[in-house]
């Protein structure tokens, strides 16, 4: 079948590269000419494993192609998503839904024959209804659907993620579009995706649901990590034996700086504004959101401590390693690295960093910090070197040549990497989260 893919962005890229890697006819469209010329020369505008060479493959194999032309590539598409961004809008903290109308208004016009419009991009509820209603006053003689098929796709883990998920929402409201949905993802079955076909508004809901849940359970083990600290516990241990209990469950029960990325903040915070507009509080979340915002900037304060406080502190030198909110990505939104950082350097800290991916696009958002070529040269006559993104090559790092290089032997964790014995047994002051 032919899939429209409105939007080349992270979701739109996956997805589209996904889908024909499936055996669909897939054309990805995003209005920026130079990115579309990138992606017909096989560079890719973001960062994830796997996807240049998934990307080419199915080129070459002739399923899958790009263009600026909306027109053209939704012609003849049975299911059409818009997979386009929607930002936190700037003052009020509310999804910014004008690229996604925008889509659905140009699709409308321009539809030939029968589709279903399905939103990929995450949207608060009720915006598949208002689609349907964009699209309905263009005019449009054509049979149409609109479904709502939420994304779930981990940065680093997205194609993964998207062959083998946990399960496939989508949202409808016709036995039609349900049945064209179903054709979408048939190709899944086979790894024994499962289904959840609902309402539309429920699919709405679900991805917001399911984020911010992620977000509480992270932010929970963050707090009983801070308690662990003060009680003499260790909170991995604390992690598993909660988890263990199948209504628990073992994942997103890692302690660490605070959660970042593309996905948590911005959902969360449009979740409270979707709460608030229906004066039906999330108490929860709003909770959730306060903790992990001040959580970032006292891992700056974390670090500050271990260089002996405000007055010591101050004209030393921090080696940050990693910077993004997680490995395997270049992505620094809402990176805990940028509050630690701007914390470190109001303390009068001087902040070096090395990020294997991540650099490029930190630097504009921390100008006066040092980014530099390698780990070791971060470290090299630094004060403290702290771990901030858990990057595979940190994890193997040479603790010895890390105390060699440092000025002072000071290791800060905070994604528990190191085992604390053992850093200390090298000699190391030592310092993670939930540990002692
Ligand atoms: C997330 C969701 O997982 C995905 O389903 C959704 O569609 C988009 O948002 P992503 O933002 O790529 O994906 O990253 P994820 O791996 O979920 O991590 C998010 C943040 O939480 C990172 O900053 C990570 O370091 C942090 N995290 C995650 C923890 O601190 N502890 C954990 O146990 C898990």
């Amino acid at each position: 079948m032919k899939i429209a893919m409105v939007g080349s962005g992270y979701v739109g890229l996956v997805s589209g590269a996904c889908f024909a890697d499936f055996g669909h006819d897939v054309v990805c469209i995003d209005k920026d000419p130079s990115k579309i010329e990138r992606l017909n020369n096989n560079i890719m505008p973001i960062y994830e494993p796997g996807l240049a060479e998934l990307v080419s493959g199915n080129v070459k194999a002739g399923r899958l192609s790009f263009t600026t032309n909306l027109a053209e590539g939704i012609e003849g598409a049975q299911a059409i998503f818009i997979a386009v961004g929607t930002p936190s809008r700037r003052g009020d903290g509310h999804a910014d839904l004008s690229y996604v109308y925008a889509v659905a208004q140009e699709v409308g016009e321009n539809l030939k024959t029968p589709a279903v419009i399905v939103t990929k991009s995450t949207v608060p509820v009720g915006t598949g209804d208002e689609v349907e209603r964009i699209i309905a006053e263009t005019g449009t003689k054509v049979q149409f659907g609109v479904a709502s098929n939420p994304e779930f796709l981990r940065e680093g883990a997205a194609i993964g993620d998207f062959k083998r998920p946990d399960r496939i929402v989508v949202g409808v409201e016709d036995e039609w579009a349900k049945g064209v949905m179903n054709e979408v993802y048939r190709p899944l079955f086979i790894n024994k995706a499962p289904i959840l076909f609902t309402s539309r508004r429920s699919s709405e809901m679900i991805k917001y649901a399911a984020n911010a849940f992620l977000a509480v359970k992270i932010t929970f083990i963050n707090e009983i990590a801070d308690l662990c600290e003060k009680v003499g516990g260790n909170v991995q241990d604390v992690a598993r034996g909660i988890g263990m209990d199948n209504r628990i469950g073992s994942k997103f029960l890692h302690a660490g700086p605070g959660y970042g990325g593309s996905c948590f903040p911005k959902d969360t915070l449009a979740l409270l504004k979707t709460a608030e507009d229906y004066d039906s509080p999330t108490r929860i979340v709003e909770a959730v959101v306060k903790v992990n915002d001040s959580r970032k900037r006292a891992m700056g304060r974390k670090v500050v401590d271990a260089l002996g406080g405000p007055t010591e502190a101050r004209g030393k030198t921090a080696a940050l390693l990693g910077l993004t909110f997680k490995p395997n990505t270049d992505d620094m939104r809402d990176a805990p690295s940028i509050a630690i950082a701007q914390t470190l350097m109001d303390a009068g800290v001087h902040v070096v960093a090395y990020d294997p991916e991540g650099m490029e696009a930190a630097a504009p958002l921390m100008p006066e910090v040092k980014m530099v070529g390698g780990a070791f040269e971060a470290v090299t006559g630094a004060d403290v070197a702290v771990v901030v993104t858990e990057w595979d090559a940190f994890r193997a790092i040479d603790l010895e040549r890390l105390k060699g290089a440092l000025n002072t032997p000071v290791l800060i964790d905070l994604r528990n990497v190191f085992d604390p014995a053992d850093a200390r047994a090298k000699g190391f002051e030592y310092s993670s989260i939930g540990r002692i």
